[in-house]
């Protein structure tokens, strides 16, 4: 079958990149699309060399701008492309605007389509990404789970057991297949770090760095932190301009946003790391590194139930004693279930005997 794979931002690359793999080593047709929600080659190029994931076929272009701008701007985009390629199948990753605009295009359009990271639900509506999950979920026929809790959220709104398939977690399989090749970068030399002697920050959720009091409180408990272990943050080009009117405190070390093998390493060789993100959460529980999330709530409660992460809030005074008693005691690192680094061949196998058995008429 002819699959379209569709990446937009950071967090797809490593998750698009192993389900093409297996897709086509099973001799699938696989083209992939860009849509250009990330431009900057810090949050791109570097990542497609890293991954040695091959220029994208197609790319939209269509950079930042309100939700539904962006949004708006990727269906605009990708209808048309839709009716070009005509795949038998269309796959999307993550919960960007970028998945749901191509997902709410191909449900129309007629192609089968598959989320990978189906179910993954944080209950909490002010987070674009909530949104985006759940009508992502909606209109896909495939919903490929990459833990037991996303499968059983499933369950529990009404997706037939047919449609759910729990698979792993495809960006662990990336993470493995690359651990070694990370652990050579050279980034802790190159910033004159020592493993275990600092703690890697990363922020740019909406709701902690676009409020300037928000940001400041969160930057006064990360200062305090830093007295007690110095702090390395790469800067996602959200925050930049935020953090510069806020004041750093000392201790903060800021640094360019670093390419996947950079990352993956620093994160490897922290004593803990403190971040809002995702992806982030499950990175650390795979690699068994201390990790303490600056949110109230996760879509990820697999990462503090079976993992190393513990949910800290946004209280400047919690976090700083969540960061005390995790640096006392750090979790013992426990990996879940399939996140072994073959959920994207289970995917594949999936795919293709769904799509081999589906009986929808193929789009003209
Ligand atoms: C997006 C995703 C988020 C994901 C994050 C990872 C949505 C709703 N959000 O958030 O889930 O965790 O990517 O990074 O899809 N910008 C640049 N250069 C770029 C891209 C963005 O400077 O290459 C700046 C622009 O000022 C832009 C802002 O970052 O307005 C936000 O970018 P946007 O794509 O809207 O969302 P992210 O915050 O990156």
């Amino acid at each position: 079958p002819r699959v379209l794979c569709v990446a937009g931002a950071r967090p797809n690359y490593m998750k698009i990149k192993p389900v093409m793999d297996a897709l086509e080593r099973r001799g699938a047709e696989v083209l992939l699309v860009h849509t250009g929600q990330h431009y900057d080659p810090a949050m791109n190029d570097v990542f497609f060399a890293d991954l040695g994931i091959r220029p994208p076929d197609r790319f939209l272009g269509v950079g930042s701008g309100t939700h539904a701008e962006q949004t708006g701007r990727v269906m605009t985009a990708f209808e048309p492309l839709l009716g070009e390629v005509s795949p038998d199948l269309v796959v999307v990753v993550g919960d960007i605007n970028s998945t749901v605009a191509c997902a709410l295009v191909t449900a129309k359009a007629g192609p089968l389509l598959a989320h990978v990271e189906a179910g993954l639900r944080s209950r909490d509506w002010s987070m674009p990404e909530e949104v985006n999950r759940v009508v992502t979920d909606r209109v896909s026929d495939f919903l490929l789970a990459p833990s037991p809790d996303a499968a059983e959220n499933l369950r529990a709104e009404g997706y037939r057991d047919d449609q759910i398939h729990l698979v792993g977690n495809v960006m662990i399989d990336t993470l493995l297949a690359n651990l070694d090749r990370a652990k050579a970068s050279g980034i802790l030399d190159r910033y004159g770090l020592t493993r275990g002697e600092y703690g890697l920050v990363t922020l740019h959720r909406p709701a902690n760095v676009d409020d300037p009091e928000i940001l400041a409180a969160l930057l006064k408990a990360l200062g305090e932190i830093a007295g007690r272990c110095p702090l390395l943050l790469p800067v996602h080009p959200r925050a930049a301009g935020r953090l510069g009117d806020v004041g750093v405190p000392g201790g903060i070390r800021l640094v360019p946003p670093a390419g996947y093998l950079d990352f993956i390493a620093l994160q490897d060789s922290a004593r803990v790391v403190l971040t809002d993100s995702g992806g982030i959460q499950e990175e650390t529980t795979a690699l068994g590194v201390p990790c303490v999330t600056l949110r109230d709530n996760t879509e990820r409660p697999i990462t503090v139930e079976q993992g190393t992460n513990v949910l800290a809030g946004r209280d400047p005074a919690r976090i700083v004693s969540t960061v005390n008693r995790v640096l006392d005691d750090p979790p013992a690192p426990r990996r879940p279930e399939l996140w072994d680094g073959r959920a994207s061949e289970r995917i594949a196998d999936v795919l293709l005997a769904g799509a081999a058995a589906s009986t929808r008429p193929r789009p003209t």
